[in-house]
């Protein structure tokens, strides 16, 4: 990018930031997700940063935190309320512990302490004479707005202050001497639970009124009313992280432990971490469980606990050197659209792809999100060199979910979708929502036939990827999957990267597969709608090639689960001279065992739905270990899945699962079942 060309993204970046900002702090209107505005803002920050003459003091990357509200009065902290730094990764952790530790050595090992970062709306609360006399807003840091009213109808609030636990003992005589006849001042987050978010917005819908966005965006909607009365219709919470006034403590976690006797909640989860790795340990332990957790938290916070060496590390900015914000991978982001091509799939599905500018979402980088079909496109209405907001559908599949329009360049023209394969330039035939390239012998089809052929579900050949069949048929070496178990050690060897043991090992891991299962065998033909699943029942049912070759339409279609439509489709692939050829060649170097999966198990009936990361196996093998139980397994959870299994970071199958009051069993119970 030119520096010209840099000035002009600027300016409009500093246009969208704001207009979103307004919308999101003063209107409590968000249009945009917090993690898609943070993606916009630091795509400003790694611009200026490169071009740093061209910061002015009103872009967005120069101020922290909004102004006070005009309907409340302003309140002038004692204090200024801070704002913490953020960092997503480990190694930023590190690089923190490592500049501390330059500033002040006592900081390079010092312990930390540890606790959620909440999501919701930071509060001040001044105690006089032990009464809760002022609540405010953050405000801009220095003045925020004064909302006592409000905060009075939280019941996780004391009015009135008292001791009701253990206190550091250097602290008690103070505390109580301010209790009785002084100021005290305590800070947290105002939230709302995520079930009461819910049932909150349900009702908002029901009188036709605004929805919230999130549930911190209910909670600060909520203290910004001007009637006290709807406030507590709202049922807020409170947790506090911190005391504004020293009364002796040493330590932030003494700050806590006097905080909760003074009838406060903090986190329940908080601890005093030794080490770097500890509090990651931590941080990805909360991660795991976000979903599951009562209220929105958003990462840990990380303070250094002796207080002595925190305010030796003093402020940087708007935030303490001594604290961070370890915040979770953000699930969205925004990037730039650089191309979109379409792609030739083993059924000769035409799908079009976002190439896209590479970023990082959940933790690993993202270059290229799917578009399905036309429909999709126009839905969106995506255009290359647009702006988008990209997701990962069920934590897993990039997904692009909107177009942020105002960032579109001029003349950004409509993606049309071509009329002929872009590979073999056969005519595309519509197919309901889908362009297919209906000629069998498309290189482009063949080519993913035969990934299809070597993957986990099929035959699942040890070290053969779609790079290797690349460059196999690249060679001449094969010309369909048959030709695999012809090939020798001395034809793969002078292959890119590879020698003669991982030759011999190739070599090895086809033999291997001489022997497989019917339903494997099947489902590696790649016949159009022939799944996991189906493969499986084909299995079943026949018990042998013979049998589902030789099935009439309606044979087909008798066996559960599958339509007219698979049956069709089963019948006409079994009726074409090239694929009998294709078997007959096949099956002279390969034997089919095993015929059946187990009919009846515990399991059967059925569904399971998986989601997230499990820790004791893959996501293959749970699937393996269910069907030989006689279950099923689906992608997506409805009225007849019997369990959704989630993992560690559930995706959105979750939330459905809890939706539709589906049983949701972790990865313990799932063992326990099996
Ligand atoms: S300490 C020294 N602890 O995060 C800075 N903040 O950017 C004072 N927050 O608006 C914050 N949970 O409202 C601290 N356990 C926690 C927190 C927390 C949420 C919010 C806080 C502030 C923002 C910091």
């Amino acid at each position: 990018m030119t520096k010209d060309e840099a000035e002009k993204r600027i300016a409009k970046l500093r246009e969208v930031i704001d207009h979103h900002r307004y919308l999101y702090h003063v209107l409590d209107k968000p249009e945009m997700s917090d993690a898609a505005l943070d993606s916009l803002k630091h795509e400003l920050k790694a611009l200026e940063d490169r071009y740093p003459d061209l910061i002015t003091p009103d872009s967005p990357t120069q101020r922290v935190g909004g102004g006070a509200l005009k309907e409340f009065k302003k309140i002038e902290h004692r204090t200024p309320m801070l704002s913490l730094e953020d960092v997503f990764s480990p190694e930023e952790v590190e690089e923190w512990r490592e500049r501390i530790g330059k500033v002040r050595s006592a900081a390079a090992d010092a312990e930390l302490f540890a606790e959620f970062k909440f999501d919701g709306l930071a509060m001040s609360l001044v105690y006089e004479d032990g009464v809760l006399e002022r609540a405010s807003t953050r405000g801009d840091g220095t003045i925020g707005e004064d909302v006592t009213q409000n905060i009075k109808t939280i019941e996780a609030v004391p009015l009135r202050l008292d001791i009701h636990g253990h206190v550091p003992a250097a602290a008690r005589k103070t505390l109580e001497k301010r209790i009785k006849k002084g100021t005290l001042e305590v800070r947290g987050e105002v939230i709302i639970t995520k079930k009461e978010f819910n049932a909150q917005n349900r009702a908002q819908k029901k009188s036709g009124k605004q929805i919230y966005a999130n549930p911190r965006n209910l909670a600060a909607g909520s203290i910004r009313q001007l009637d006290p009365a709807v406030t507590r219709s709202r049922r807020l919470d409170f947790h506090a992280y911190a005391l504004a006034d020293d009364v002796g403590q040493k330590r932030h976690s003494e700050e806590h432990d006097i905080v909760k006797a003074l009838g406060f909640k903090t986190d329940p989860r908080e601890k005093i971490v030794k080490s770097t790795g500890e509090l990651i340990h931590f941080r990805d332990s909360i991660a795991a469980e976000r979903e599951k957790l009562e209220f929105e938290v958003d990462g840990i916070v990380a303070t250094v606990n002796d207080n002595a060496v925190f305010r030796g590390l003093g402020i940087i900015g708007k935030a303490p050197r001594g604290a961070i914000a370890f915040k979770f991978a953000p699930r969205e982001a925004t990037t730039v659209v650089e191309g979109i091509a379409v792609q030739v799939g083993r059924t000769g599905a035409i799908t079009p792809v976002a190439k896209l500018r590479p970023v990082e979402i959940g933790g690993v980088s993202i270059s290229r999100a799917t578009l399905h079909n036309e429909d999709e496109i126009r839905r969106l209405d995506v255009r290359v060199g647009d702006t988008v907001i990209v997701g990962r559908a069920g934590d897993v599949i990039p997904d692009i979910k909107s177009v942020v329009r105002e960032l579109r360049p001029r003349g950004a023209k409509e993606f049309r979708m071509p009329r002929h394969c872009p590979v073999c330039k056969a005519a595309l035939v519509p197919d309901g929502k889908i362009l297919r390239c209906k000629n069998a012998k498309c290189p482009a089809r063949h080519r993913e036939t035969l990934y299809h052929f070597v993957s986990k579900a099929a035959f699942d050949i040890d070290g053969l990827g779609p790079k290797i069949i690349d460059a196999l048929l690249d060679n001449g070496l094969i010309q369909d999957a048959a030709d695999i178990f012809d090939l020798k050690e001395g034809d793969i060897a002078p292959l890119e990267r590879f020698g003669e043991k991982s030759a011999r090992n190739l070599v090895e891991a086809i033999h291997e597969r001489r022997l497989i299962g019917l339903a494997k065998f099947l489902l590696g033909l790649g016949i159009l709608h022939v799944g996991e699943e189906t493969a499986g029942d084909l299995a079943d049912h026949f018990g042998s090639l013979e049998a589902v070759k030789r099935a009439s339409v309606e044979t087909l279609e008798a066996v559960p689960n599958i339509g007219g439509i698979v049956a069709k489709s089963i019948h006409e692939w079994f009726g074409v001279a090239r694929n009998q050829e294709f078997l007959r060649k096949l099956l002279r170097h390969v034997t089919i065992t095993n015929p059946a999966r187990k009919k009846k198990g515990k399991f059967t009936g059925k569904t399971f739905v998986l989601t997230g990361g499990l820790e004791t196996m893959s996501r293959e093998e749970a699937k393996a270990r269910i069907r030989e139980a006689g279950g099923r397994t689906s992608e997506s959870v409805s009225n007849t899945t019997a369990y959704v299994v989630a993992g560690s970071e559930p995706g959105s199958k979750y939330e459905k699962a809890k939706k539709l009051g589906i049983p949701v069993v972790d990865e313990k119970q799932f063992l326990k079942l099996l």
